[in-house]
């Protein structure tokens, strides 16, 4: 297994690639690797002959204040883990190599990234988007896998690869989640143990709000009992807490299916996410 920094060897990694394999899935990451990643790079196998993984801690999705610098980084951890998982090249992209010298473009899909993590983080899919672009445009991949657990993020690069013409495939992969139900986050690295145990709050209101919102109870009133719960367990503050459709990621002011129910809570300096189908 490979691991290239730069276009030029990152081209000729491909052409080889694809000499020897019919096709090729792209799984991009901020490395920090966890079992969440690994389940994409299982998908990426079991779907193509060929697989890329990219590591690259994007500065432009993360906001001002935003733990940009404190973000993990393992790459050597994580390319022993891709190597394991069979992976055939690693992309781990110097910062100008996406970002050169007078780079001046923007990549922003209105609507679906208004909202939500949109609302609390601002700007912070138009860097989701640019980044994602820059890597489909290098690697051309036939298939891009990328993780549920970002659901607003999978809604947004699904609009822009349609919107765009990028012809390959979108695959969403379920949330893997610890036994308890929390689900894997490279950010639960932050909680301490007594968070940690709290956290799990997070999807278990979450279950009981979608069960209570399928059983046919009053949305607002769930909604709000859910969010005042969560406080009482150790979150100190909510982003948001919304049932909306699944596919459009338009507010649901009454059921009807397809819905999702997601959420953004910060406890202690860690804010969680989370989203679950409401069916
Ligand atoms: O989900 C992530 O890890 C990142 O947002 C992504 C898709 C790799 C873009 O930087």
């Amino acid at each position: 297994m490979q691991i290239v920094r730069q276009m030029g060897p990152l081209r000729d990694a491909l052409r080889d690639i694809r000499r020897k394999k019919s096709n090729v899935g792209l799984v991009p990451t901020m490395g920090a690797l966890h079992a969440g990643h690994m389940k994409l790079v299982e998908a990426a196998m079991e779907r193509c002959d060929g697989v890329v993984a990219s590591i690259f801690v994007n500065p432009t999705q993360f906001g001002e204040g935003e733990d940009l610098d404190a973000y993990p980084r393992q790459e050597a951890a994580d390319a022993a883990l891709l190597e394991a998982a069979g992976v055939d090249l690693i992309w781990a992209p110097t910062v100008d190599q996406i970002y050169p010298e007078g780079f001046a473009t923007n990549v922003s899909v209105s609507g679906i990234s208004t909202g939500l993590c949109g609302g609390s983080r601002p700007g912070h899919f138009d860097g989701v988007a640019t980044v994602v672009a820059k890597l489909f445009n290098q690697i051309r991949p036939d298939a891009a896998f990328f993780g549920e657990k970002d659901y607003q993020q999978l809604a947004v690069i699904k609009r822009m690869a349609s919107d765009l013409d990028f012809t390959h495939d979108i695959i969403g992969v379920p949330t893997v989640r610890d036994p308890d139900g929390l689900a894997l986050s490279s950010r639960n690295a932050y909680l301490t143990p007594e968070q940690r145990r709290q956290a799990v709050a997070l999807p278990d209101m979450m279950r009981d709000a979608a069960d209570a919102i399928v059983r046919g109870g009053d949305i607002d009133n769930i909604l709000k009992d859910a969010q005042a719960k969560l406080l009482a367990s150790g979150f100190h503050e909510i982003d948001y807490f919304e049932l909306r459709n699944a596919e459009t990621l338009e507010n649901m002011p009454i059921f009807k299916k397809p819905a999702r129910l997601l959420a953004a809570a910060h406890i202690g300096r860690t804010r969680l996410i989370d989203n679950i189908a409401v069916a």
